[in-house]
C-alpha cells in the first residue's frame, strides 16, 4: 500500500488545468445523473444558429458536441482554463473569449439562440436573457444546494448555510424574475467515493471553491486522519448535488394578421405543435428506439378493428408504423400519415407507402372506414383538438368508427422526459371530451381510462352518427 506522503506528494505535483477528471480513475467516482448533459447539449447545438456556452473551463463538454453553428462563443474567466479551452476549441471553429462571469457580457443583446452552460459559479440572470434572441433557450446543468458537504466539511466544520445558497428553486425564480420560462428542471443528488487521500488532495486543489484556502501544508493534519480513516474503513462518501434548468425567452406573440403597412411581417406566433414536431423530427431515431407499447393498446386496437370490420383506416401521426403493421395484420387496409419527415423516411425505408399530412391545417381526405389516431391529438391545443374531430367526422363514412388516445390530467405542461427535448401536452378530463365528441357527430362506443407507464390514459372509441 502507498504511504501517506506519497500519495499527498503525487497529487499536489499533478496539473489539475481544464475540466478533465481522467487522473481521478480507479482512485475516486461520482455518479452521473441520467439525463445526459453533453448529449442533451449536442442536440440543442445541432439545431441552433448562435451559441454561447458560458464558463466553459478547459472546453471540454462542449468539445465532446461535434456539430457546432456558424456562430459559436465560449467564455472562461480562469487563465489556465482560457489557454486550455482556446487550444481545444479553435480548432472546432469555436471563439473562445476571456471574461470574468460578473460583469456585462460583451454581446449585443438578443446574440444568441441558445446559451449553455455546465456548472457555472454563480449566472447573472438578467445577462442571460439579455443576450438570448426572442424564443431562444438557456440550457445548463448547475451544482445544487450544499454539494459535497460532507468533505468541505472535514476541512471547514460543519457550515449550516450551505444548503441555503444554490437552491434549484432561486434559480427558478431568478429566471422567472428576468422574463424567462423554464421549461424543465430536474434534482439529482449523487454518490460520490474517494479510494485515497491523493484523490481528495487533487479535486480539493481543482475545484477551488470547495475549500477556498486549501494547501497540502496547511491541512496537512486533516490529510493525515482522512488517510487514516481510508485505510481503516474504506472509502470516504461524499454527495454531490446537480439540477438541470432549461429555460426559454418568449417570442414575441403578435397577431400573425398585424402586417405592416411598409411590408415587414410581424413574427408568429409559435406555436408549441412546430416545437414538438421539431422535437419527432430530431429525435426521431430516439422515440423509435424507446417505443414499447402497452399491453392495453393492443387490446384497444384489436377492439377497434372489430369494429371497423374490414376497410381502409385512415391513421394520424403514425410515427413509427406499428399500429398500421399490427392493424394490417388483422386484414386492415391502413393509410400511414404524419407530420414529422422522419418518421415518414422511417416507414418509406420499411417499404410501406407514407405520406406527410399536418393534421392542423391538411385535407383528410375520404370517406374512410375509420380514422386512428394514437398518442396524436394530445400535442394539440383545445381547439386544435376540436376541429380536428370536427373534420375526422367528416373524413368517415356514416357509421366510421374514430379511435384516439390522450393523457388524461388538467391544464397543458412542456416536458422534456423521454426525447430530452421540449414537447407539448395537453391533459383531458372524461367530461369535456364526451361533450366535444357528441358536438361533433361521435356516439362514444368506450372510453376506457387506463393507468400507462407513468401517467393515466384515456382511450376513446366513437362511430359517426
Ligand atoms: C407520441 S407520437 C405517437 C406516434 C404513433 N401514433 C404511436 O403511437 O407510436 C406523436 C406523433 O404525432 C405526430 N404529430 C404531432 N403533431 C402532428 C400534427 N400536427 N400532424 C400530424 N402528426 C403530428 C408526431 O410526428 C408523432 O409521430
Amino acid at each position: 500500500m502507498r504511504s501517506f506522503e506519497d500519495l499527498v506528494a503525487e497529487a499536489d505535483e499533478v496539473s489539475v488545468e481544464g475540466w478533465d477528471f481522467s487522473w481521478l480513475k480507479g482512485r475516486a467516482t461520482e455518479e452521473r445523473p441520467g439525463w445526459g448533459y453533453a448529449r442533451a447539449m449536442a442536440i440543442r447545438l445541432s439545431r441552433a444558429r448562435a451559441a454561447l456556452d458560458l464558463q466553459t473551463g478547459g472546453g471540454e463538454v462542449l468539445a465532446e458536441a461535434g456539430t457546432y453553428p456558424p456562430v459559436t462563443v465560449a467564455t472562461e474567466a480562469w487563465p489556465p482554463n482560457l489557454a486550455v479551452a482556446t487550444g481545444r476549441l479553435h480548432p472546432l471553429g469555436v471563439t473562445v473569449l476571456s471574461h470574468d462571469g460578473e460583469s456585462a457580457l460583451p454581446f449585443a443583446d438578443g446574440s444568441f439562440d441558445l446559451v449553455t452552460s455546465r456548472h457555472p459559479v454563480s449566472t447573472d440572470w438578467a445577462e442571460v436573457a439579455r443576450v438570448m434572441t426572442p424564443g431562444g433557450t438557456y440550457f445548463s446543468q448547475q451544482v445544487g444546494p450544499a454539494s459535497m458537504a460532507e468533505l468541505s466539511e472535514v476541512f471547514l466544520g460543519p457550515s449550516p448555510d450551505a444548503g441555503r445558497s444554490r437552491r434549484p428553486e432561486d434559480a427558478r425564480a431568478a429566471a422567472k424574475a428576468c422574463g424567462l420560462d423554464v421549461i424543465d428542471m430536474q434534482t439529482r443528488t449523487l454518490r460520490a467515493e474517494f479510494h485515497d487521500v491523493g484523490a481528495i488532495v487533487y479535486i480539493l486543489r481543482k475545484c477551488v471553491w470547495w475549500v477556498p484556502d486549501f494547501s497540502t501544508d496547511r491541512y496537512l493534519d486533516t490529510l493525515r486522519k482522512l488517510h487514516q480513516q481510508i485505510t481503516r474503513e474504506g472509502p470516504f462518501i461524499a454527495h454531490a448535488s446537480r439540477f438541470l434548468i432549461e429555460a426559454r425567452k418568449p417570442a414575441p406573440r403578435v397577431s400573425v394578421t398585424s402586417r405592416h403597412e411598409h411590408g415587414s411581417d410581424s413574427e408568429a406566433v409559435v406555436d408549441p405543435v412546430d416545437t414538438t414536431l421539431a422535437t419527432y423530427q430530431t429525435a426521431a431515431r430516439r422515440y423509435l428506439d424507446t417505443f414499447t407499447p402497452l399491453p392495453a393498446l393492443v387490446t384497444f386496437l384489436d377492439r377497434f378493428a372489430e369494429l371497423v370490420g374490414d376497410g381502409t383506416v385512415l391513421e394520424l401521426g403514425s410515427g413509427s408504423g406499428w399500429g398500421a403493421r399490427y392493424l394490417e395484420d388483422r386484414g386492415l387496409t391502413v393509410i400511414r400519415t404524419d407530420a414529422t419527415q422522419a418518421f415518414i423516411d422511417v416507414m418509406l425505408a420499411d417499404g410501406h407507402q407514407a405520406k406527410l399530412l399536418d393534421i392542423r391545417t391538411d385535407d383528410l381526405g375520404g370517406p374512410y372506414a375509420a380514422v386512428l389516431a394514437d398518442a396524436v391529438l394530445l400535442h394539440l391545443n383545445r381547439n386544435q383538438f376540436t376541429d380536428v374531430i370536427t373534420r375526422a367526422r367528416g373524413a368517415v363514412v356514416p357509421g366510421g368508427v374514430f379511435a384516439f388516445t390522450v393523457k388524461e390530467g388538467d391544464g397543458s405542461a412542456w416536458t422534456q422526459t423521454k426525447l430530452d427535448l421540449p414537447r407539448h401536452f395537453t391533459y383531458w378530463r372524461e367530461a369535456p371530451l364526451l361533450e366535444i365528441l357528441d358536438r361533433s357527430g361521435w356516439s362514444v362506443a368506450s372510453l376506457d381510462h387506463i393507468r400507462g407507464r407513468t401517467e393515466p390514459w384515456l382511450y376513446v372509441l366513437a362511430r359517426a352518427t
